[in-house]
């Protein structure tokens, strides 16, 4: 596989100009095309801005929170105000903290650490895996499916009525869905966590991208997301929010930096006094460079302004929904039905397709990018695809280890760096899939599709 680019194409107008805009790939039938990312909601192109300005910093680059010379106290500073940052990006309260971690998943996980003891954790089974999977030393309550956000919020307030009153509870709770794309009524869902005692954590890996996130609005206890879905792909990701049971928590890693002073111990060992704040939970070297490139991220995005770039999506993801809706076979997957509100991501199957073999044909013939499979939520999955039955198009249905049939899907996620031509040409190869079929054969290797080169 080789990597090239042509000459940007300056005609491309979308409202974030990001990084990639300008690579072409080469297709199994012949030719180039430039690429059409369509998979945002797995990882987003850095942003032109954000590369920018890390590329401007990056001479400049030093430790953060332990050198004298000029260059580690400019790196300090600038990750500082990049929590700052993020903290006005977020509405946080007064006193909420944001720590710097790796992605949302590391987010959660350091969140699992800081539960009180007998904390009960409530989700939906609609969550992705990071949200389902980190609260395994708890008591977890799994909801399941609403089939509305109004039966979302009743489900949540029966099963928070049943707890015991006394003890900690969290809920965990997705603000836009990573398979539909669907909105939860976030606002709604903390009302009632709250008139039950109970604190919430948004995960807002699909949200922040695309609509303002506001701690003190939706009054959500903390918040998460990665930068890499964020346009910021650097290895950073945020957990924002109520400081005091970070504050009570052992540190997530115990290392340099979260320590505060380390001491010989009276019965021969080591002692420790950690430190309160942030860094407690940020021991070794932070990132900066991943730090200082989500909080460009947040910037770029609040001045591009969210109702412009959310009322732009909507009109895409209008463009799949309505040039999709007389294909015979294309079904959609939705909970709360199919003209409920969403960001830019949209799930499907199409009848008679291995899914797996159509995200390929549309790689290898069309040069665009989706995601096949499960989508790292597959009791989501499950029950949306459950009852399908639909018949399997060649290359073999993956089978599950367990011998487990595994209905995938497809979806295509995009965001404030697409083009429309992008979205118009997944409408295009979608149509002349169904119609005419794959050009070319393909192969299973290892459960997934390839165009079979050796045809
Ligand atoms: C809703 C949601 N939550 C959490 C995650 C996990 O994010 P990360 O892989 O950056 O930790 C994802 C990733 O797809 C997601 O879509």
């Amino acid at each position: 596989m080789s990597v090239s680019t042509a000459a940007v194409d300056r005609s491309v107008r979308t409202p974030l100009p990001v990084l990639g805009r300008d690579v072409t790939v080469p297709l199994v039938t012949g030719g180039e095309v430039t690429y059409a990312a369509l998979d945002y909601a797995a990882s987003a192109p850095a942003l032109q801005r954000v590369w920018d300005d890390v590329a401007a910093y990056a001479p400049y680059y030093g430790s953060v929170h332990r050198g004298a010379g000029y260059l580690s106290q400019l790196s300090t500073d600038l990750f500082e105000n990049a929590r700052r940052t993020v903290a006005e990006f977020l509405d946080c309260r007064t006193g909420d903290q944001v720590v710097f971690t790796r992605s949302t998943t590391d987010s959660l996980n350091l969140l699992a650490t800081a539960l009180p003891e007998d904390c009960e954790v409530f989700v939906f089974e609609t969550e992705h895996h990071a949200s389902l999977l980190p609260w395994r030393g708890a008591r977890v309550t799994c909801l399941d499916a609403p089939d509305s956000p109004r039966a979302a919020v009743t489900a949540l307030e029966r099963a928070l009525a049943d707890r015991d009153p006394y003890g900690t509870a969290l809920v965990c709770v997705t603000g836009a869905s990573n398979v539909t794309g669907e909105l939860w009524p976030v606002r709604e869902l903390a009302a009632a966590a709250h008139a039950h005692g109970a604190r919430i954590v948004l995960d807002a890996a699909q949200l922040a991208p695309h609509h303002p996130v506001s701690v003190r609005d939706l009054d959500v206890d903390w918040v998460v997301f990665s930068g890499h879905k964020l346009y910021a792909p650097f290895g950073s990701g945020v957990l924002a929010g109520r400081a005091d049971w970070l504050r009570a928590a052992e540190p997530y890693l115990a290392g340099g930096g979260a320590s505060r002073k380390v001491t010989r111990g009276a019965d021969g060992g080591v002692d420790v006094e950690w430190h309160e704040g942030a860094a407690r939970h940020e021991a070794g070297s932070p990132n900066v460079i991943g730090a200082y490139a989500i909080a460009s991220a947040c910037k770029a995005l609040t001045e591009a302004g969210f109702e412009a770039l959310a009322a732009r999506e909507e009109a895409l993801v209008r463009v799949v929904r309505d040039g999709l809706a007389d294909v015979p076979g294309v079904r959609f997957l939705s909970l709360f039905g199919d003209e409920a509100p969403r960001v830019g991501v949209l799930s499907f199957v199409v009848e008679g397709w291995n899914s797996s073999h159509f995200a390929a044909a549309l790689s290898a013939e069309y040069g665009i990018g989706v995601r096949d499979g499960l989508f790292c939520a597959h009791p989501l999955l499950r029950r949306l695809l459950g009852g399908d039955g639909r018949a399997q198009g060649e290359c073999g249905a993956p089978e599950a280890a367990s011998g487990e049939k595994s209905l995938n899907a497809i979806r295509v996620s995009f965001g404030a760096g697409t083009p429309d031509e992008h979205v118009e040409r997944f409408v295009r190869a979608v149509r002349e899939l169904v119609r005419d079929g794959a050009r070319w054969t393909y192969r299973t290797v290892d459960g997934r599709c390839v165009p079979d080169v050796s045809a």
